[in-house]
């Protein structure tokens, strides 16, 4: 067996790997990404390599601020006040790249555009600080997995042979990735839904539209299929199939279930959202369960995104 990446706390050691082109995986607030020197195409295929992830899906790129992300793309004055009201943060942006931003092309997967995000992690706003170049970081699991939310989960997924080493930087705070709005044309649109809810993305850009349906491209790691769990997953359940695990929401849960965790026992769905992959990852045992069952959960705040990741994972599971 390969010795998976070791875990270190060190952010100058982190830079230090970096800067000698190896990818790292570090901390944010909403899930741990995989990260790399964005202006380097090698590195950059290595996340890729490390991933399984098709070369078609473009990657996000993160910033220290507001104004090293305004030397890769073009920002429109709307793009500049859903900025200035959400970074450091858990909103990415998707705008025109500026020529001559020296991002590699695989990055963009050769796009016109580039998505953007200034972390409020302090671990990895220390990181790019000292760092000359910004990062590139898909979330840190296989394609097609779910999301880590921790420095455990990351070294669960990979060797040290794929990711030099995970930089520690807790468990994460929202649990649940960016909020992605393409604001490179003239009507804003909302790609992902994530760590904001829709109602607060909207207060700052009043028309913003949903992807979903507008029959443009969205964001192309957004097919169903995604965040799959190795178990089937089933939705909106309220009994037990046997030997199925519950994932639960709020204080009322039906009986029945071989093992059940608990998204938030008070109803609380800032706090599901922080503990929605990480109890997918516990439950996800093909060896004691025959599938994973999950509740309905209001579609208020970040309640619409947690449902629509568990639509995924269901879309995906069990293969
Ligand atoms: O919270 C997050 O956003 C995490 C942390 C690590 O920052 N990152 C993350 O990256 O979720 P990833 O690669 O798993 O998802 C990025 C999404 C993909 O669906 C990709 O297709 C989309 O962003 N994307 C990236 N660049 C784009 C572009 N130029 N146009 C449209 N979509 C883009
Ligand atoms: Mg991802």
């Amino acid at each position: 067996m390969t010795k998976p990446p070791a875990i270190i706390q060190d952010v100058h050691n982190a830079a230090a790997i970096l800067q000698r082109g190896e990818i790292l995986a570090v901390p944010t607030e909403t899930v741990y990404g995989l990260a790399g020197d964005a202006t380097r195409d090698k590195v950059v295929a290595k996340i890729y390599t490390a991933k399984g992830r098709p070369e078609f899906n473009p990657l996000i790129v993160h910033t220290s601020s507001l104004a090293a992300a305004e030397m890769l793309a073009e920002f429109t004055p709307l793009a500049r006040r859903l900025a200035e009201k959400f970074w450091p943060g858990p909103l990415s942006l998707v705008l025109p790249l500026r020529a001559g931003a020296g991002i590699a092309r695989l990055v963009t997967a050769n796009l016109p555009t580039i998505a953007l995000r200034v972390p409020a992690h302090p671990v990895i706003q220390q990181l790019l600080r000292q760092l000359p170049f910004p990062l590139a970081a898909p979330s840190a699991n296989p394609s097609g997995r779910i999301s880590p939310t921790s420095a455990q989960h990351v070294q669960d997924y990979f060797t040290v042979h794929n990711v030099a080493a995970i930089l520690d930087g807790g468990p994460c705070q929202y649990g649940l990735e960016s909020a992605i709005i393409d604001a490179s044309g003239p009507v804003p649109r909302l790609l992902r839904l994530g760590s904001i809810a829709r109602q607060e993305l909207s207060a700052i850009a009043p028309n913003l539209t949903d992807a979903a349906g507008d029959g443009k491209i969205t964001a192309p790691g957004m097919l169903l299929k995604h965040y799959a769990p190795r178990l089937r997953l089933r939705i909106g359940c309220d009994n037990a199939n046997p030997g199925e695990a519950l994932l639960a929401f709020g204080p009322d849960v039906p009986l029945g279930f071989a093992a059940v965790l608990n998204l938030s026992p008070t109803g609380d769905l800032t706090e599901a959202a922080a503990n929605l992959y990480r109890h997918l990852h516990a439950l996800d045992r093909p060896e004691k369960f025959s599938g994973i069952a999950t509740m309905i959960l209001p579609q208020t705040g970040l309640g619409e995104a947690i449902t629509d990741r568990l639509r995924r994972a269901a879309a995906g599971s069990g293969g």
